[in-house]
C-alpha cells in the first residue's frame, strides 16, 4: 500500500516529539506543537504513515494565499528512500489546492541534504536571516517557489 499522508491531531503528540527530538538538534517543544495539532489554527501538521508506522512529518501553514513549509522530517532510519520528496510534494499540492500561490521556507545554511531537497522541489534562494538559528547558531536561507501556472 502506498504511503498515506493524515493530519496530526493531540494524539499523535508523543509520536511527533520522538520524531523531533530524534531529528534535530534544536527540537520544538510541545507547546510549539500545540495548536499545530489542536486545530484552529493557522498551521497544521500531517503524518506520512508507511505500513501504520509514522516515517515523517510535515508542518505548514497557510494564509490566505501565501503558505510556508515550517518543518519537515524523516526519521533517521528511514532517510534516502524518498519520504522527504513525498512529503514535501504533497504539502505542495495541498497547497495548491487550497489556492496558495507562492510558498516560502527557511532553512539552515549547512543543512546540505535539506537544501538539495527543496531546490528539487522548485525552490529558489531570496535571501538570509543572520543568526536565525540557535543550538547552534546559524544564519537561515530563505526559499520560495510559485505555484502559480
Ligand atoms: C531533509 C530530509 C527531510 C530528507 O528526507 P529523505 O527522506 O532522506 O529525502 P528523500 O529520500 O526524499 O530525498 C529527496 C532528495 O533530497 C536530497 N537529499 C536527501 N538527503 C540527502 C543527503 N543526505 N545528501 C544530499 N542530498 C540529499 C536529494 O536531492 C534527494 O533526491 P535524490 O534521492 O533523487 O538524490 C531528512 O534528511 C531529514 O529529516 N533531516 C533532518 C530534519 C531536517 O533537517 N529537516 C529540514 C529542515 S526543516
Amino acid at each position: 500500500m502506498a504511503p498515506l499522508l493524515r493530519k496530526a491531531d493531540s494524539g499523535d503528540l508523543e509520536t511527533v516529539l520522538s520524531l523531533e527530538n530524534a531529528c534535530f538538534t534544536d527540537p520544538w517543544t510541545p507547546g510549539m506543537f500545540k495548536s499545530a495539532l489542536e486545530g484552529g489554527s493557522f498551521e497544521e501538521l500531517y503524518l506520512l504513515e508507511d505500513e501504520g508506522k509514522c516515517v515523517g512529518y510535515v508542518c505548514i501553514y497557510i494564509f490566505d494565499d501565501e503558505g510556508e513549509v515550517m518543518s519537515v522530517c524523516v526519521h533517521p532510519g528511514k532517510r534516502r528512500l524518498g519520504y522527504g520528496k513525498m512529503l514535501v510534494d504533497r504539502a505542495l499540492a495541498l497547497m495548491k489546492e487550497r489556492g496558495v500561490k507562492d510558498v516560502f521556507l527557511e532553512v539552515r545554511k549547512s543543512n546540505s541534504s535539506a537544501l538539495a531537497l527543496y531546490c528539487g522541489a522548485g525552490f529558489t534562494l531570496i535571501g538570509e536571516r543572520k543568526k536565525y538559528y540557535r543550538h547552534p547558531t546559524e544564519d537561515a536561507l530563505v526559499m520560495k517557489k510559485s505555484l502559480k501556472e
